[in-house]
């Protein structure tokens, strides 16, 4: 029996030095992942970009580290802007996206010079342009389309579909007049189309559909009005680890055939290949996190179940309780001993569905010992939540063997700092 061991650090050390519930990140992994965008897709293929969506997991340092690797980004908020902004990265290589950005998102956009806004709808098209106008500037916008595909995942994680909240629908009389409108507005420049199909996909066929309903359009978008696209964004949602069930392939499966369609269509036609765009989030930084948390309690129902609980739970980590996520996990300092015991471990909310994980085989559990929970690395810290008023959990990054906290841990101070009374009741 020994310490499970994460980026090469004893993770029960970890847990002692920097207290629970902690993330933890390996920074290597996350270089090592940005590496082979580089080389299979970036260096292997010329005009194309990659750009991290930042959703999967946002905060300065990690904004850094992508951008030192030639990354670019994707923000949906004005908070994702800023903290791009503040980290002082070049917002040329920044794609605004959102299905609902507000006027003073969209302003403010403009005014930090974002690269792309990635347009929802018709009305935020119209929205953008009048901002610009205002500012006399002009801005590239590229299309969100919805390729009508449904792709193998979570429906709360599927977004290609036509039924989606996200995008315009590719149905022709209303793609075909949103980009007749676009290309008579003279604050916008349409660059291309995006679809992003859905997340955790282990099956590159969705984007190979998508890219076929595209073209499609495309083909019709150059009967009407000669229009080329200069772009083409293909979305993220390569799958990474969870479990046993995931099939995980590298990320040529997905972007080698992606590249061979989309120059064969283009060189079919005679035209020079859009710029072709990926947005991987997940893949980036899922399997480069962990969560330690410590065992805080246990209980049996006779002959029903058996549950463990830990120092953490719906705050940290939201996605079982969302949409049904599934996690591994070792109890890390009984590392490589046998399971002995199925349980299910509770997470420290006053919220019955606030369970980790269900049904896990572990080695018999006690007071005190220290839970590692695997691939938490993504819509984890950045879906965290004050539940409870749960003050948020530290995030440790480790890289080449050194240990920084890029994100400290909120005290109970932090969560009541926004809180104010009102002069009557004081
Ligand atoms: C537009 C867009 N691009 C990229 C992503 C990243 O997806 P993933 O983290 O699965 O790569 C998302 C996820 O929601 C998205 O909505």
């Amino acid at each position: 029996m020994s310490n499970f061991v994460f980026a090469g650090k004893d993770t029960v050390e970890l847990a002692k030095k920097y207290g629970t519930p902690l993330y933890v990140m390996s920074g290597d992994m996350i270089n090592d992942k940005c590496d082979e965008i580089n080389e299979s897709f970036l260096n292997k293929y010329d005009n194309t970009m990659a750009v991290y969506a930042s959703k999967a997991f946002l905060n300065l340092a990690m904004v850094k580290m992508v951008a030192k690797k030639g990354i670019g980004l994707d923000v949906v908020s004005g908070g994702e802007l800023y903290t791009a902004h503040k980290a002082g990265i070049n917002l040329e290589n920044v794609m605004f996206h959102g299905n609902n950005k507000t006027a003073s998102e969209i302003a403010m956009g403009i005014d930090l010079g974002v690269g792309r806004f990635v347009v929802d709808n018709r009305w935020e098209m119209y929205l953008i342009n009048e901002l610009a106008q205002e500012k006399g500037k002009k801005v590239k916008i590229l299309f969100r389309i919805t390729p009508g595909v449904k792709s193998d995942t979570h429906d709360y994680i599927s977004t290609g579909q036509k039924d989606s909240k996200f995008g315009i629908p590719i149905v022709e009389d209303v793609i075909v007049d949103v980009v007749d409108e676009a290309m008579k507005l003279s604050n916008i420049k349409l660059m291309g189309l995006h679809f992003h199909v859905g997340s955790q996909l282990h099956d590159n066929s969705s984007h190979l559909r998508a890219l076929d309903a595209t073209f499609g359009i495309l083909d019709k978008l150059y009967d009407k009005f000669t229009f080329v696209p200069k772009e083409l964004n293909v979305g993220g949602g390569f799958g990474i680890y969870y479990n046993k069930e995931d099939d995980v392939k590298p990320l040529s499966y997905f972007v080698d055939p992606i590249m061979e369609k989309i120059s064969g269509y283009f060189e079919k036609n005679g035209l020079d290949r859009a710029k072709v765009i990926i947005e991987p989030g997940r893949w980036i930084a899922g399997e480069a996190g962990i969560t330690l948390y410590k065992l805080t309690g246990k209980k049996e129902i006779p002959g029903i179940h058996r549950y463990i609980s830990v120092d953490g739970g719906l705050p940290d980590n939201p996605r079982p309780a969302l949409y049904g996520a599934e996690y591994e996990a070792v109890v890390a300092n009984k590392y490589g001993q046998e399971a002995a015991e199925t349980i299910t471990i509770a997470g420290k909310c006053c919220e019955t569905g606030d369970i980790l994980i269900k049904n896990i085989q572990l080695p018999i559990t006690e007071n005190g010992d220290y839970l590692a929970v695997m691939s938490t690395g993504a819509y984890n810290y950045s879906m965290a939540s004050h539940y409870n008023r749960i003050p948020k959990a530290a995030v440790l990054m480790i890289t080449e063997g050194r240990e920084d906290i890029i994100v400290e841990r909120e005290t109970y101070e932090d969560v009541i700092s926004q809180d104010r009374v009102p002069s009557w009741l004081e």
